[in-house]
């Protein structure tokens, strides 16, 4: 089957390509490269030693995005990675998120409709369960959202709802990703941050690569283990693989399927730091800083259903996590090289 992806050269998308090409997947991407670079899909490729169709568009460009379609008939579901993502930044900028990631994929489902492809995987985020009242959290409970971000990942899931309930043949999934880290195994691809990063497992790593002088552990005084904050890191090929199974198992089903995608077991940041020191015996210097803002305390997946439907769990834990995380970072110090 030949499946589009969107976003397919950042981050998550690169990885759930290659994993698609090995699983035998014919792969089309579109992506503007806002936040990627079109080496990734190269890297990809050298990978598998199996091509990508690269399309450079944005998702606000409707008319494009309509041809992607008519010029490939034979596109039979979509994944839909392509969005904005720094929680901080959607707060500042609200406008630019809600344009980029609401009328995007308005404009993606437009064009999916008007060409017969019913089928879509969308990338949402543990964001949309707010602060949870019980943990582990569990596909059933409450929805919310606290920033514009998460706002247009509720939105969008709202939206990818209705459209089964006025067509009950669209196959919507909603995979709702718990904190993704690391790297592929080889150090050919991963996360690479524009500026200073936000998140907790690039900021490690480039802090043990020199680049950064010490990481700030915002708050120790959360009710948790040990006062740091707590989530669910899972491995980023995990959940690469755990698309392909989504992809598969809703074939030949039509509905609105809801999966948490995440290990089960939460860990504070000091133990992801004493992680990654012992995995690749470096030191990280850290300081306790104040709580940032927005931030809860604790937050980890009920991965059982992924499991019962789909057959996925993960398989690699939190050595792998940070020692393919270093690899990454070791191989390519400023991330991805400039594009020729
Ligand atoms: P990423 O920034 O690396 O990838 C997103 C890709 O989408 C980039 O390649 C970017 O260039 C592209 N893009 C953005 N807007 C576009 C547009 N208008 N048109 C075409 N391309 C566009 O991010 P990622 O970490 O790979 O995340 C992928 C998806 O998963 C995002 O939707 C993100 O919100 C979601 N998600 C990520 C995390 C995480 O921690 N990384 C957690 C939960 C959910
Ligand atoms: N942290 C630090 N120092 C840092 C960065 C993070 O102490 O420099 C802490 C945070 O306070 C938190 C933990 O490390 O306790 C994880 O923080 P991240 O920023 O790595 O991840 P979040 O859980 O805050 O958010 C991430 C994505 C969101 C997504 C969410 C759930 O950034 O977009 O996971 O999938 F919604």
């Amino acid at each position: 089957m030949h499946v589009l992806v969107t976003g397919g050269a950042g981050y998550i998308g690169s990885h759930t390509c290659l994993e698609l090409l090995d699983a035998g997947y014919t792969v089309s991407v579109v992506d503007n490269l806002c936040n990627s670079s079109r080496i990734a899909l190269t890297r990809v490729e050298e990978l598998c030693g199996k091509k990508i169709n690269f399309i450079e568009l944005d998702l606000l460009d409707m008319q494009g995005l309509s041809q992607v379609f008519s010029r490939h008939p034979d596109i039979g579901a979509v994944i839909h990675f392509a969005g904005l993502k720094a929680v901080g930044e959607s707060v500042e900028q609200p406008l630019r998120y809600y344009q980029n990631n609401l009328i995007g994929t308005l404009n993606l489902c437009e064009a999916m409709a008007k060409h017969g492809v019913k089928h879509i995987v969308f990338s949402s985020s543990a964001t949309v369960y707010g602060t949870p009242a019980r943990l582990p959290i569990q596909e059933d409970f409450p929805t919310s959202a606290t920033n514009p971000y998460g706002r247009s990942k509720l939105m969008i899931e709202e939206m990818l709802a209705d459209l089964h309930i006025s067509d009950q043949t669209w196959q919507v999934v909603l995979l709702r990703y718990f904190n993704p880290v690391g790297a592929h195994p080889s150090g050919r691809i991963g996360e690479d941050p524009k500026g200073i990063p936000n998140n907790l497992m690039p900021y490690i790593t480039q802090v043990a690569a020199g680049r950064l002088k010490e990481l700030n552990v915002f708050g120790n005084d959360y009710p948790t283990i040990d006062g740091t904050g707590v989530r669910d890191y899972l491995h980023v090929v995990d959940l690469a693989k755990g698309h392909v199974k989504a992809l598969e198992y809703t074939q030949k089903r039509s509905g609105v399927f809801i999966y948490n995608l995440g290990t089960g077991q939460g860990s504070s940041v000091l133990e992801m730091v004493r992680a990654f020191m012992e995995a690749n015996k470096i030191d990280i210097a850290y300081r306790i800083s104040p709580r940032r803002p927005g931030d809860i305390a604790e937050c980890y997946a009920d991965a059982s259903l992924a499991l019962r439907e789909l057959g996925w769990q993960t398989e690699y834990g939190l050595t792998d996590m940070c020692r393919h995380a270093w690899n990454w970072q070791k191989n390519n110090p400023e991330g991805y090289p400039p594009s020729a």
